[in-house]
């Protein structure tokens, strides 16, 4: 007999790389239930008209879709699941075709632009899942300007005896990161003036208790 747990495991199991039916249906949950906290966190950020912004592990693109009306720049999207990528230019469509936003299939650890390039590079509920943290962040440091921004947005910190948590961290084999190995790795990597809010919260897909964070760097 199945074990009850099944269809959730089996559906998170996506988070690390949407693939598939499942992939597509957990694209449809996190573009609902990641709202919350995009819209928490983006008040810690400033963005003007002319910034030109990346967004790492763009999923469904709601993000992208939100930075093309913050700013009057082009907006990218990045992620390395083809899925992803699909449901991202799907949302985007448009602006895409003004020749305004452009969604790329490919990698942190290997971002395919030159140096000095964005004013901000964001990543919501992605770093958990990145292969090289710190080299990682070096490659988003290269890529922005001087004095660009970098700006994290996490929506899990450690819990030390949550069984929930334990069972997700070996699932998608994944790592949460506590405010001081956030703020550790960006200034290993380079980043300067790191400011870090953290808003007590629940989780959006268990309904439990969380803290949310998001951490602001500068190059
Ligand atoms: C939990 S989802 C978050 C999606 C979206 N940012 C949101 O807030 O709804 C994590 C995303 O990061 C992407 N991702 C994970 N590791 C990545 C990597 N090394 N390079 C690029 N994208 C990555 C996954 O494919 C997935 O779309």
């Amino acid at each position: 007999m199945a074990n009850e747990n099944y269809m959730d495991d089996e559906l998170l199991l996506n988070a690390r790389k949407p693939e598939g039916e499942l992939g597509d249906k957990l694209i449809d949950n996190m573009n609902e239930n990641h709202e919350a906290l995009a819209q928490w966190s983006l008040g810690h950020l400033d963005i003007s008209k002319d910034d030109l912004i990346l967004d790492i592990g763009c999923g469904g693109g709601v993000n992208v879709e939100r930075f093309l009306k913050m700013t009057e720049n082009k907006v990218f999207g990045l992620d390395y699941s083809k899925l992803a990528v699909e449901r991202s230019v799907e949302l985007n469509k448009l602006a895409i075709d003004e020749g305004r936003c452009e969604i790329i299939q490919g990698s942190v650890s290997n971002l395919p632009f030159e140096s000095d390039t964005f004013d901000i590079v964001t990543a919501f509920e992605t770093v958990y899942f990145w292969p090289d943290f710190v080299n990682d962040l070096k490659e988003i440091h290269r890529v922005l300007k001087d004095d660009g921004i970098i700006f994290i947005a996490n929506e899990a910190l450690p819990k030390k005896y949550d069984k929930r948590q334990k069972h997700i961290i070996e699932l998608l084999d994944m790592n949460i990161y506590s405010q001081y190995e956030l703020e550790d790795s960006l200034q290993k990597s380079g980043f300067k003036n790191i400011l870090s809010h953290v808003k007590e919260s629940k989780d959006s897909f268990t309904g439990d208790d969380a803290d949310w964070i998001c951490v602001i760097a500068e190059k």
